[in-house]
């Protein structure tokens, strides 16, 4: 590109989030500020992870987006939402006469490309990596240096937790502007290195209602969320975070399903009802509450978002046993040997009574594979310029 002044281009990762104590419901639609505060656990990019590439440069006449090498409507509102608030702020920071160097126009267009390392159709949300990174990319483009949440949260809620590493806490705040509804870190990712994170992806059949539109007729409709948000949450936050400071699994995994099951609890409670859960997902139910009978203490968790994959905590030693219940339980059907992604998982058998404990009968294939993965750090910024998604000219690279 010929031009005095270049194309300034940035190429960032995102990691996903899974929370323990459920986001559900907005107090504010269009600054999407929650009605309880929630908390989470950032998974590590080395299995999921989304990578998005920014560029601005005066040549650009337009702003444009590609997803997963498509390009898409850059006018989507959440994507507009972002893009005006990152504005914001670097226009804010230049009138504060702190910058260095002096920033490029504001009036350049951007060009964004973003790709996720799994694949989209396994259910698996991604919402939140996409805006978390979208957020990271385009600040460090524009030269923008202060908390990111309003920009994450103003395209998916769950994203601002994404900007962290370790575990995060996204505090819902009172102020009707938002300025105080934002994502902080509890604890960082080395802090309890025995955690091990497993994604048992389960086939969907049905389309499900999205969260955004199930957790508005949640909040219209149901009197248990409205209780859930005023008289539960606030003790199970405080709860969350000292199981998670004095590193207790016990009682971690012990509030974490019971904060997955009042969740899908208040979509029950909505009208007409949501239910994302399937028979796999309440099958894995029954396994993991068997599994932890037999052993006479919590050592897995489950829990589920706004679809029927179980997300299931356990410490790294209860790996390999718990690996070998759920192919007891859901006999791989023809992928047996990409049954297990992610870390290595080694060998264990069954005994005789933990088998006779699982009392299921086996549903082959219910259970599509499994991801393994562990507590992971935050966004990143990619030095090497062969990761940027766009090439000199701005436009996405050609597919190696
Ligand atoms: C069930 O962040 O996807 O995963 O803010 O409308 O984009 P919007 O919703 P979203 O909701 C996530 C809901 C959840 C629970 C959670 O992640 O806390």
């Amino acid at each position: 590109m010929a031009s005095e002044k270049p194309l300034v281009v940035v190429t960032c990762t995102a990691p996903v989030n899974i929370a323990v104590i459920k986001y559900w419901g907005k107090r504010d639609e269009d600054l999407v500020l929650p009605i309880n505060s929630s908390l989470s656990v950032t998974l590590h990019q080395d299995q999921l992870k989304t990578t998005t590439t920014a560029a601005i440069s005066k040549e650009f006449t337009e702003d444009r987006i590609w997803l997963n090498g498509r390009e898409e409507d850059i006018g989507q509102p959440r994507l507009q939402a972002c893009l005006r608030e990152i504005r914001r702020l670097a226009r804010k920071r230049r009138s504060s006469g702190d910058e260095d160097p002096p920033p490029l126009s504001l009036s350049y267009k951007v060009h964004i490309a973003s790709v996720n390392n799994f694949p989209t159709a396994a259910g698996l949300a991604s919402s939140a990596a996409g805006y978390a990174c979208l957020a990271y990319a385009l600040a460090r483009v524009y030269g923008v240096d202060s908390d990111l949440s309003e920009v994450a949260r103003r395209g998916s809620g769950s994203a601002c937790r994404s900007l962290f590493g370790g575990f995060v806490e996204w505090q819902m705040g009172e102020r009707p502007d938002g300025k105080d509804s934002i994502a902080r870190q509890v604890a960082p990712e080395c802090h309890w290195p025995e955690l091990r994170v497993l994604i048992l992806v389960v086939s969907a059949e049905r389309k499900l209602t999205g969260s955004t539109v199930g957790m508005q007729t949640s909040v219209e409709t149901s009197p248990l969320l409205r209780f859930r948000a005023e008289s539960v949450v606030p003790a199970r936050m405080a709860e969350m975070t000292r199981c998670i400071q004095e590193r207790d699994f016990q009682a971690f995994g012990q509030l974490t399903m019971k904060d997955s099951n009042q969740f899908h609890a208040t979509c029950l409670d909505t009208f007409p009802p949501i239910s994302y859960l399937n028979d796999i997902s309440r099958r894995i139910v029954r396994l993991v509450h068997c599994f932890n009978a037999h052993h006479g203490q919590t050592k897995v968790a489950y829990t589920f978002d706004a679809g029927p994959n179980a997300v299931v905590f356990t410490l790294n030693d209860t790996v390999p046993e718990f690996v070998a219940a759920v192919r007891h339980c859901f006999p791989p059907e023809s992928n047996g040997d990409k049954f297990l992604k992610g870390l290595p998982v080694g060998p264990a058998s069954l005994s005789d009574e933990l088998r006779a404990a699982l009392d299921v009968d086996p549903t082959p294939g219910g259970v599509t594979y499994i991801i393994a993965t562990q507590v992971g750090p935050g966004p990143q910024v990619l030095d090497d310029p062969h990761a940027h998604l766009l090439g000199p000219d701005g436009l996405p690279k050609a597919a190696a």
